[in-house]
């Protein structure tokens, strides 16, 4: 049986679904899950990372966790973690950079958190024969990942995969928007004849939307900052994360699927795209400090990149290479940093222990 109509037989036997189970039964059901059953990156999968686009970007990101142990004051252990991990490019090409450190790359403790089992594999192959200090070991949540040292935690695109409820103004108040069926393996969506029980993560910008305006909000996205922030705060240590989304909390429905690199319905065919929706950054923000943590950015990714010194890397990868192969490492920096391309939409932000007054990439924090 298809995931569609898995879904749809449990929507005729219990009532329509929120859109966030929709969507984590679309990403990560154990048997029938995007995720769980296939590799989708690169140009024969559906969509193409930041760290599939070249290996600067896992570099750049190596560089910053270099620097954030040094400001740790160089822990003789340590927890480096990645949520997330895809193929495991990023973290491959992070240590790679890291080695200019063999004391950081030798003390590291490897952590990867992944709901699929099929990235798993791809992950160990990826990490085949990198020696760290300890691991890799794999995790389902982060609540698992020790908290008896400094953590470094990254990310990228893993929060705009969790799932999202949706809620829309009416002159009663805000509904939530709800996945009934609408006949064999096809869906609708209804809205909620009750209020909402728990509306604590709306943004306060959204209190005076207009009637019809929709709100989107990720409780596991907040769930996962809070729990990041705790554990920095009570560890030491920082997590950057790097995701498409608004640095305002604005209303507007974001939630997309893509399928070979084309938009897709997102209520068509459950399990065989990906889903997506905007972080609002701003309202994650609000929670890490809330927790206790320091924050930095949203700042842009191309802005975060530049500083980190991405054009001085792609020099030295360009020197002594043909035309076409600097000419195509250029267009791939181009393609991570241009406003036009992933530069702008794409934000970096950091949870920190209060205790670290700046990180590399970000402006001063307030
Ligand atoms: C869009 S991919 C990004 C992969 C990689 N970071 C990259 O940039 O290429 C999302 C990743 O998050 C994983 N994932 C999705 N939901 C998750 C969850 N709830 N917990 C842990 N990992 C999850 C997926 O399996 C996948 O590895």
């Amino acid at each position: 049986m298809t995931l569609g109509a898995e879904l749809a037989r449990l929507i005729r036997a219990a009532g329509p679904i929120s859109i966030a189970h929709y969507m984590s039964e679309a990403l990560a059901n154990p048997r029938l899950g995007y995720y769980t059953t296939r590799d989708p990156f690169g140009a024969e999968g559906d969509f193409i990372t930041a760290p599939e686009v070249s290996q600067m970007f896992g570099e750049m990101v190596g560089l910053w966790c270099v620097d954030l142990w040094e400001r740790l004051g160089r822990p003789a252990r340590f927890h480096l973690a990645e949520a997330g991990p895809g193929r495991g490019t990023l973290i491959r090409d992070a240590l790679r950079a890291a080695r200019v450190q063999p004391a950081f790359t030798a003390t590291a403790q490897l952590h990867l958190i992944e709901v699929s089992p099929t990235l798993r594999t791809l992950q160990a192959d990826a990490l085949a024969g990198v020696a760290v200090g300890g691991g890799p070991t794999w995790h389902a949540e982060f609540a698992t990942v020790p908290d008896d040292a400094p953590l470094i935690l990254i990310s990228n695109e893993l929060l705009d995969a969790l799932p999202i409820h949706q809620y829309q103004r009416t002159r009663q108040g805000w509904r939530e928007r709800l996945v009934d069926c609408a006949g064999e393996n096809a869906f609708r969506i209804v809205l909620a004849a009750e209020p909402p029980e728990d509306l604590r993560h709306l943004p306060a910008a959204l209190a005076g939307a207009p009637i019809g305006a929709i709100a989107e909000i990720s409780p596991a996205a907040h769930a996962l900052i809070e729990q990041v922030a705790r554990r920095v705060v009570a560890t030491g240590g920082a997590a950057l994360m790097i995701d498409i989304g608004r640095t305002e909390s604005t209303p507007g429905e974001t939630l997309q699927a893509v399928k070979r690199h084309a938009g897709h319905p997102v209520f068509e065919r459950p399990g065989e795209s990906d889903l997506a929706a905007y972080v609002d950054f701003a309202a994650l923000v609000q929670s890490a400090r809330a927790a206790g943590a320091r924050t930095f950015g949203p700042t842009t990714q191309g802005a975060f990149l530049a500083a980190l010194g991405i054009a001085a890397r792609a020099g030295r990868l360009q020197a002594g290479k043909p035309p076409e192969q600097a000419a195509r490492i250029d267009a791939e920096r181009r393609r991570l940093v241009d406003a036009d391309q992933m530069g702008a939409l794409f934000k970096v932000v950091a949870i920190a222990d209060p205790e670290l007054a700046a990180l590399a990439g970000f402006a001063a924090a307030p």
